[in-house]
């Protein structure tokens, strides 16, 4: 979605504008631009395309001025181009903004039938010409922000400039992030803390309908006409988080940190000397819970779908998935007592957020595995389990999703050992599975070129490729398959190993590699069959499995790697680090825009 960022200074704000606008470009790229005030006047630069054109832009024409806003943009209304692209702007007022007008329509007919004339595609432009309208009735600023906060409807965070006033930013959010930041005699206000790290670390997150207005001294906060207060809160992050190391890709980065920020994980979940689960203090009897139902987008849907078969497995507890998206619309009744569980890096993903909602007026109890401690998913939960994966950067989510597994899998040993279904001797074993992960993941990491071998002869080439997985592998071929489109625009499906003789066979010939991702686990021999399918009838087989697999089925592959051996029930997590290395290397091969996919966005704040 789109970044929003706004700065009072004491000396040319442009570069520091453009400088988080680089921290935020990961949430959308189609277009950006800056507005400052120059005497005064609202003066605006923008740019179709990635942050580099904004930046030439910029740098034929320099905007100076101590105040001033900016955006990236992922479009939701109105293509991308520079003519719709943030700052949206009059002569009195210009506005950046994340989310959706969804009365857009009637406020733009009711705005034109007083004679204003729309020169953008946005849902946006209908807040600035709805506050000029008010500025022209002789409202103030502020007067005008919360009159038009009345009139709003949808999810939005915006930030507002107003011509004239060197002194004054007024932010509002409904639904959509945004974060205050105290500076020395500076103020900022931006969509998370990531985009303020460099410039201060003091940091109040608004909350849904509060406005703040920003002045060089401080802010004040409103709901309505009500001042309220929203505590300042030390950040931890650091702007030197933001590098990609020596990495050429911020993905490559955040694979490669898997094995740290899984032992940070694991560290929070487990005690490595007890080889015991630790979970934090949860509103939660599992022994007394009779169905969770999980809910999630994208990548974090399919931590759910292997967390299925962990709670299911090990604690015998039913679980229900569904994509947020549908599961909020579709009203499923939900028992009394029960548990909901939302999971998402962001913590932000409107869908999921309002998945959760709709869980909460059915009085289940709230728990959400997410990577933002103060998001609005966090915040909505009553009980938080966060992921240790530090800011994950690359669109196609990583670290995010290994450290919701890990999460997920403590949750599900613990809830085990709650209902009476997991000894004190299984809760030894899963936990000594999981802290040898980061040591295996390491091992794999270290067999790169196996990867970037078939991603260059074997699946760079193909216009089809298609995933097989059995049980908790099945979720796994799911995302190795979406990782893969994601990336290299290469049309990819995820099956599970036995549905494929229900149709996708018919794809099969020896064009289509297909990636089997089978260790040898307690379904090998029924993943081994479904194998055995796809080779009668010539396909190219790639082989995800361990020694023991690879000794069975390697040589009838096209070709094959054997992971590290490891405790099948962890084993997930250790294959997706595979597959995420055979997208990776797939689209580098592919030369595609890795760390930015086209039409893709990291969070995703519209519905
Ligand atoms: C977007 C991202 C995905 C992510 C999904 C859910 O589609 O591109 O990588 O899995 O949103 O995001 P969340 O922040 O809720 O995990």
């Amino acid at each position: 979605m789109c970044g929003i960022i706004g700065i009072i200074g004491k000396a040319p704000v442009t570069p520091l504008l453009v400088d988080a606008l680089k921290r935020l470009e990961y949430r959308g790229y189609d277009s950006s631009g800056v507005a400052t005030l120059v005497n005064g006047h609202i003066e605006r630069r923008r740019a179709e395309g990635k942050l580099v054109n904004l930046e030439a832009r910029l740098a034929q024409a320099p905007l100076p001025g101590i105040i001033g806003i900016g955006h990236t943009r992922w479009a939701t209304h109105g293509k991308p181009s520079e003519r719709n692209a943030h700052p949206i702007a009059t002569d009195r007022v210009a506005i950046v903004h994340n989310g959706i007008i969804e009365n857009f329509q009637e406020l733009k007919d009711e705005l034109t039938a007083e004679g204003r004339r729309f020169d953008s595609d946005t849902d946006t432009e209908v807040v600035a010409q709805l506050l000029t309208s008010y500025l022209e009735r002789q409202m103030s600023p502020e007067e005008a922000i919360a009159k038009a906060m009345d009139r709003l409807r949808g999810a939005f965070a915006l930030v507002a400039l107003f011509g004239g006033r060197h002194d004054l930013l007024i932010g509002a959010r409904r639904g959509s992030s945004l974060a205050v930041g105290y500076g020395d005699g500076e103020m900022y206000i931006g969509t998370d803390a990531l985009a303020l790290a460099p410039f201060t670390s003091r940091v109040s997150y608004l909350e849904d309908d509060d406005w703040a207005v920003l002045k060089a001294d401080g802010c004040a906060v409103y709901q309505g006409t009500k001042p309220v207060e929203r505590p300042i809160k030390k950040s931890g992050l650091s702007g030197a988080l933001m590098g990609k190391g020596n990495h050429q890709h911020f993905m490559l980065k955040e694979i490669h940190e898997q094995p740290a920020v899984i032992g940070d994980t694991l560290h929070s979940y487990l005690d490595p000397a007890t080889r015991s689960v630790r979970m934090p203090a949860m509103p939660v009897d599992w022994s007394k819970v009779s169905r969770v139902t999980m809910t999630a987008c994208g990548t974090a849907f399919y931590a759910c779908m292997v967390a299925k078969y962990w709670f299911e497995k090990l604690a015998r507890l039913p679980v229900e998935i569904e994509v947020a998206s549908e599961f909020r619309y579709r009203e499923p009744p939900l028992p009394e007592g029960g548990v909901c569980i939302a999971v998402s890096q962001s913590g932000e993903t409107v869908d999921t957020l309002e998945a959760l909602r709709y869980a909460k007026n059915q009085k289940q109890t709230l728990l959400s595995v997410v990577n933002v401690p103060e998001s609005a998913i966090a915040r909505l939960s009553n009980a938080v389990l966060l992921t240790r994966a530090g800011p994950e950067i690359g669109v196609a989510s990583t670290k995010a999703f290994t450290t919701q597994l890990v999460v997920l899998l403590a949750a599900a040993i613990s809830a085990g050992l709650a209902r009476g279904t997991l000894s004190r001797a299984d809760e030894e074993r899963l936990a000594l599975a999981m802290i040898e992960l980061p040591a295996r993941i390491n091992e794999t990491l270290n067999m790169e070129e196996d990867y970037r071998r078939i991603a260059e002869n074997t699946l760079a080439g193909a216009r089809d490729v298609l995933y097989l997985g059995r049980g908790a592998s099945y979720p796994v071929a799911l995302e190795g398959a979406l990782k893969l489109k994601e990336l290299s625009y290469i049309h990819a499906e995820g099956y599970a190993g036995g549905e494929m003789k229900h149709g996708p066979i018919a794809l099969i010939d020896d064009a289509v590699p297909v990636v089997v991702v089978a260790p040898t686990d307690a379904i090998f021999d029924k993943i081994a069959s479904n194998f055995e399918q796809v080779r009668a009838r010539g396909g190219k087989l790639v082989l995800l499995s361990d020694k023991a697999g690879v000794a069975r089925l390697g040589a009838k592959a096209e070709t094959s790697i054997a992971l590290p051996d490891i405790d099948p029930v962890v084993a997930p997590i250790l294959y997706t680090v595979a597959v995420q290395l055979l997208a990776y290397y797939t689209a580098l091969a592919k030369g595609t825009d890795i760390d930015q996919p086209r039409n893709l966005a990291k969070s995703v704040t519209v519905e």
